[in-house]
């Protein structure tokens, strides 16, 4: 049998309905430890749905292909040896139902594990793992991250030119580890409070770009230069990068209430 491992979450642990569900890594992919993470609503209840809006209370039985973000504590089966980690250790957890969002899952546990590996902690959450099952025949998986609680972003106003730098600086990260979003910017001429809510704050203050289900690995166009002209980089490639990159211009040349229109959606 190919080596798995596995993680043990309970939902509502304090309360009567409290629900234990064990899930595993893909065969063959085992992690260094079995897991064990304690999860909780996060409120407002209706903000933390993930794909479509449909969510009903249970974990488990509803419409298919949605999900929840969940706010949780992490620990682990001890292992001989192992380090002793300060606890809580703070989470978040996506959790999907049905075989296609599990699969989007699996193609960003895949982005954590290569491409994104070196950035974990530093432009990216840190990665923990990936598990899957078959629930009361539904398909189950969720992915273990670490907890950004900078992830209010409703209430982010327009981005200042400090955090516009910030964001470039993450992206141009991404790009060098040859790794393309796809979900950052809509516009170059203008900014959404929508577009925030991929970059989150950690723990420690500094940015982390999160969701990569729809990312591709991408050499890009753009290097790591300034681009000299920026139209001439508006190419299918490198437009993620171009638009982080005009976007801190315009407001290093604009000055604090620089002009670009800002969208609060
Ligand atoms: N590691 C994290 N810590 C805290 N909040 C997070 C974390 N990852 C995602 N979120 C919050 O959950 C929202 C949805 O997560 P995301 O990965 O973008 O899934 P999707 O786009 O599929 O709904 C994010 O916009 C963010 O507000
Ligand atoms: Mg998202
Ligand atoms: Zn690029």
């Amino acid at each position: 049998m190919a080596p798995r491992s596995s993680i043990d979450i309970t939902f509502d642990r304090a309360s009567q309905n409290a629900k234990m569900y064990r899930l595993w890594s893909d065969p063959g992919k085992p992690y260094a430890r079995n897991l064990i993470a304690n999860l909780s609503e996060l409120p407002p209840y209706g903000s933390w749905s993930l794909g479509k809006d449909d969510w009903k209370d249970d974990h488990v039985k509803g419409k298919e292909n949605c999900g929840r973000l969940y706010h949780g504590e992490l620990s682990w089966y001890p292992v001989p040896g192992g380090e002793v980690v300060p606890l809580p250790l703070h989470v978040a957890v996506k959790w999907m139902r049905g075989e296609r969002m599990v699969n989007q899952l699996r193609h960003e546990a895949e982005m954590y594990m290569g491409p994104l590996h070196r950035l974990q902690g530093q432009v990216v959450p840190i990665f923990y793992g990936f598990f899957t099952g078959k629930i009361e025949g539904v398909h189950i998986g969720c992915i273990v991250l670490e907890w950004c609680p900078g992830n209010e972003w409703m209430t982010f106003g327009k981005p200042d030119q400090k955090e516009l730098a910030d964001r470039w600086e993450a992206v141009q990260l991404l790009h060098r580890a040859g790794v393309k979003h796809g979900q950052l910017y809509k516009r170059r001429d203008s900014l959404r409070l929508w577009e925030g809510r991929h970059f989150l704050r950690a723990r420690d203050g500094k940015l982390r770009i999160v969701d990569f289900q729809q990312a591709r690995k991408h050499d890009c166009a753009g290097s790591m230069r300034p681009h000299e002209d920026l139209n001439i980089h508006l190419d299918h490639k490198c437009r993620e990068l171009c638009f982080a990159e005009i976007h801190l211009r315009r407001a290093i040349e604009g000055g604090p209430d620089f002009k670009t229109p800002w969208l609060p959606y």
